[in-house]
């Protein structure tokens, strides 16, 4: 998609209209409603099948437009100013001019300006913030491209920019600074807690895992969430190989560790790259790509427990279960 494209101005034509439109981001492919239309919000929900108690992220151009419905602190502008637009959402206080149901009642509201070109087109034409959960049903792996959003919600979008493969992969670190004095990583994502210390100082993680049914201060938290349909488990690298062992007996998947810039597939085993980075970009499209093949598992091999793969190992413990 080229810049200026009429696409742009229809999507956000569409947008103002209360209509919903999925648009790529540099994390994940949100699914976009005018965050000042309550109906609108709910029809999110709805096409989502998400409960009315997860809030959703509010996106903007800059911090500018972020100011106008979060109350902004002197932490939320150096924060802003380091990292934006990039993957990092900030939970602040909220202003009314926000539909209420964006924030699931809390009195907070979750703010990010995105870092991808077709994103940046569309708030700035629609001119104001647009609410956008990842664009997949509720608890499944989010999209990554735009055929993902396509297989996720078929037609119940009314418009889907491409705007090509997403080079994050995972979605936006969420930092609370809404509560107390020290802010809380609610969700580990590529903005680590050490870049985020090097400007406000000390934060905390948040590191519980919430059941399923129980309203979670971060829906993020809940333990199973970006699952796959197939039943989905993990593994430490000390049992790689009865892991091989048992991929080359039976009809099940396998996620490795490995070497080299981009996965290597051989038949259902997958050979993941050895950087975090580059490993967080593929993840989803590898386990959409597992999970449509009809077996009877998936097993990954998880990643080194360090702080460089925090993320990653997130949204695999989630999407997976202990052996
Ligand atoms: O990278 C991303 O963040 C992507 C792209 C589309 O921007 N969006 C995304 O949205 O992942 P979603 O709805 O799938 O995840 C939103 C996360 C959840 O973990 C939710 O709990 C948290 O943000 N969140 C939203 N509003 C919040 C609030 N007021 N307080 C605490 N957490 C909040
Ligand atoms: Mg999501």
């Amino acid at each position: 998609m080229t810049r200026n494209s009429p696409l742009i101005s229809t999507a956000a034509a569409l947008l103002r209209a209360g209509r919903l439109v999925a648009f790529p981001t540099e994390t994940v492919y949100g699914l976009g409603a005018d965050a000042a239309n309550p109906a609108a919000v709910r029809r999110i929900f709805e096409v989502k099948g998400r409960p009315p108690t997860n809030p959703l992220i509010v996106h903007v151009a800059d911090d500018r437009v972020a100011r106008q419905f979060a109350v902004w602190d002197t932490r939320a502008g150096e924060l802003a100013r380091k990292f934006w637009p990039g993957p990092l959402t900030l939970v602040l206080p909220r202003h009314r001019s926000i539909a209420a149901e964006v924030s699931a009642g809390l009195h907070t509201v979750a703010v990010r300006a995105p870092d991808h070109p077709v994103a940046q087109e569309l708030l700035r034409a629609f001119d104001g913030p647009v609410a956008a959960p990842s664009a997949n049903r509720s608890t499944r792996v989010s999209p990554t491209t735009a055929l993902h959003v396509r297989a996720e919600l078929g037609d119940a979008v009314d418009l889907i920019l491409d705007g090509g493969p997403c080079t994050v992969g995972i979605e936006s670190t969420v930092l609370d600074l809404s509560e107390g004095t020290q802010p809380t990583i609610l969700r580990p994502g590529a903005v680590t807690q050490a870049e985020i210390e090097s400007v406000v100082g000390q934060v905390s993680v948040f590191a519980g895992m919430v059941e399923p049914n129980v309203a979670a201060h971060s829906p993020g938290q809940h333990a199973v969430h970006y699952a796959p349909r197939t039943p989905t488990f993990r593994f430490n690298p000390s049992e790689h190989e009865a892991y091989r062992a048992k991929a080359s007996d039976e009809p099940i998947g396998l996620i490795v560790l490995g070497s080299g810039e981009s996965p290597r597939h051989t038949g259902p085993v997958v050979t993941m790259p050895s950087l975090p980075e580059t490993y967080a970009r593929h993840l989803y499209a590898v386990l959409r790509e597992l999970d449509e093949m009809g077996l009877r598992a998936i097993y990954i091999e998880l990643p080194p427990d360090e702080p460089r793969w925090l993320a990653v190992r997130d949204r695999l413990d989630r999407a997976s279960q202990p052996v």
